[in-house]
């Protein structure tokens, strides 16, 4: 039947030459030679972006209306592509990777990671099962453990004990997961309307956010109020739960932050595990910036109360050097996290899952689909060693200690919370105007970029220290640009 359709008429036409057929306009050797250009590119661009304005100075809509409103009708050249990126991409970029960026918090990407992103796109695996990828699941298991050793966490995150880790997309995604994970433990003892869930006034807000997407309504979050460093206060966390329960309602979930977005203030995790204990609530502590300084074992102190808590989350694409996305998630047990997150239809069953013998990591997660994010840390990690990795946080708190101490000596400015490590926060004692003048014109200027935060109802400043090509040159550059503002 089909050789006849192959030989005769029409339909024997449409087999030997299908009209879908389709010959792209890259073919292997140009996507070699565009490759080896683009990543020249890549390798100018970390050249040459210090002498780029750090933030954007484009205007709401600009970039959109300098390119065409349609696609084009035909394939373009390579080349018109690239050129255009230059034109007008490149304006519209804020510059992460300059020098001179100390917003928010870094977003680190360096050579290794980099190429392990490139090789994963090549690879183009979707690791959703052991099965669909075996390299991607197990290299992803070891990360995770190796990451243990390198950080000096508890072995109870170890995938070889009930619990294990997981490179989620981000934070945000490692909260929510905790949290659904915190209510399938609590599964047919409380109703959901019932749970209260509980973070500190200073947790990143992806804490509610997370609270919000589970289906718990505003009145069933708590921000507890902190000391005068900007940590929680655990007898307010106490209280909150009596007065909670005296009302009929449940504690089931606390977030506890090791190294807060305003300040890197840590919460007392271990005093917070001791409430978490009496009330039986998950503890989940967020160490999205800070958890990667515990490569130096000095920083350690980062981790304090870990071996109590349920569930840990941090970023080495924050500042581990490993590019956006690459957030680590553990759990102590894994179970209450795969029963609120398993469900097995018939297409994806297969003998290895079946078995029981592998790792499934898309019940570990909220979407099916999954990138093999591994392969850039295991890159970075190889590449710069344990060693290399402590030297690198350790360069940034060095940097940090110096610019606090020049910001304490300046008779205009003053220190508004400890420095813990390497994010420096402070203001202009002239009061909010004053602040926010300084911040808009640094980053105007272009020269560096800066954010701020409200801390005791006060505009403050954030120098946050942790780009990969920071030297103490950059500090001292924006040390002076600050000075001559005062
Ligand atoms: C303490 C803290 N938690 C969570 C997040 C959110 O991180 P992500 O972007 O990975 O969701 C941040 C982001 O800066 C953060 O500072």
């Amino acid at each position: 039947m089909y050789k006849s359709l192959v030989r005769g008429g029409w339909w024997g036409w449409m087999w030997q030459s299908p009209p879908m057929s389709y010959q792209p306009p890259m073919s292997n050797d140009e996507f070699r030679r565009a490759g080896h250009e683009m990543i020249d590119w890549i390798a100018d661009y970390w050249e040459r972006v210090e002498t780029l304005p750090v933030l954007s100075q484009v205007e709401p809509g600009d970039v959109r209306a300098s390119l065409p409103a349609a696609p084009p009708q035909s394939g373009e050249a390579w080349s018109d592509i690239m050129a255009d990126v230059d034109e007008f991409i490149v304006p519209g970029i804020t510059h992460w990777q300059s020098p001179n960026f100390f917003a928010y918090f870094p977003a680190n990407a360096s050579p290794p990671s980099v190429l392990g992103e490139l090789m994963s796109a090549g690879l183009g695996v979707q690791g959703m099962l052991w099965a669909t990828s075996p390299a991607c699941t197990e290299l992803e298991t070891l990360m995770m453990d190796w990451m243990i050793d390198l950080c000096g966490l508890p072995d109870r995150f170890l995938s070889s004990g009930a619990g294990g880790g997981v490179i989620q997309d981000s934070a945000s995604s490692g909260a929510l997961v905790a949290i659904l994970a915190a209510r399938e433990r609590t599964a047919g003892q409380y109703r959901w309307e019932e749970l209260v869930a509980y973070s500190s006034e200073h947790a990143h807000s992806s804490m509610i956010k997370g609270c919000r997407i589970a289906g718990l309504m505003e009145s069933q979050i708590r921000a507890i109020p902190s000391d005068e460093t900007h940590a929680m206060d655990p007898a307010a966390l106490r209280q909150a739960m009596i007065d909670d329960i005296s009302e009929g309602r449940r504690p089931f979930f606390v977030q506890a932050t090791s190294g807060t977005t305003s300040s890197t203030a840590f919460d007392p995790v271990d005093a917070i595990a001791d409430v978490c204990k009496e009330f039986v609530a998950w503890l989940h502590v967020d160490g999205a910036f800070a958890g990667s300084a515990a490569v130096a074992p000095e920083f350690r102190f980062v981790n304090a109360g870990l071996e109590r808590a349920d569930s840990y989350t941090f970023n080495p694409h924050k500042w581990l050097l490993t590019n956006f996305d690459c957030s680590m998630f553990y759990v102590a047990d894994r179970q209450p996290m795969i029963a609120a997150l398993s469900v097995l239809p018939e297409y994806l069953r297969n003998a290895a899952s079946d078995a029981g013998d592998v790792v499934d990591y898309r019940d570990w997660q909220i979407p099916l689909g999954r990138r093999f994010r591994a392969l850039k840390l295991w890159f970075v990690i190889r590449t710069h060693g344990a060693e290399g990795l402590a030297n690198f946080v350790r360069s940034h708190v060095e940097m940090a200690k110096d610019f606090h101490a020049r910001i304490e000596a300046h008779p205009q400015f003053e220190i508004v919370a400890p420095t813990t490590l390497s994010l420096v926060t402070f203001r202009h004692t002239g009061g909010d105007a004053d602040n926010e003048r300084i911040r808009d014109a640094i980053n105007n200027g272009g020269e560096a970029y800066i954010t701020h935060t409200k801390l005791n109802d006060q505009t403050v400043l954030r120098l946050a220290i942790g780009a990969v090509r920071t030297e103490q040159r950059h500090i001292d550059g924006v040390y002076s640009l600050l000075a001559a503002l005062a």
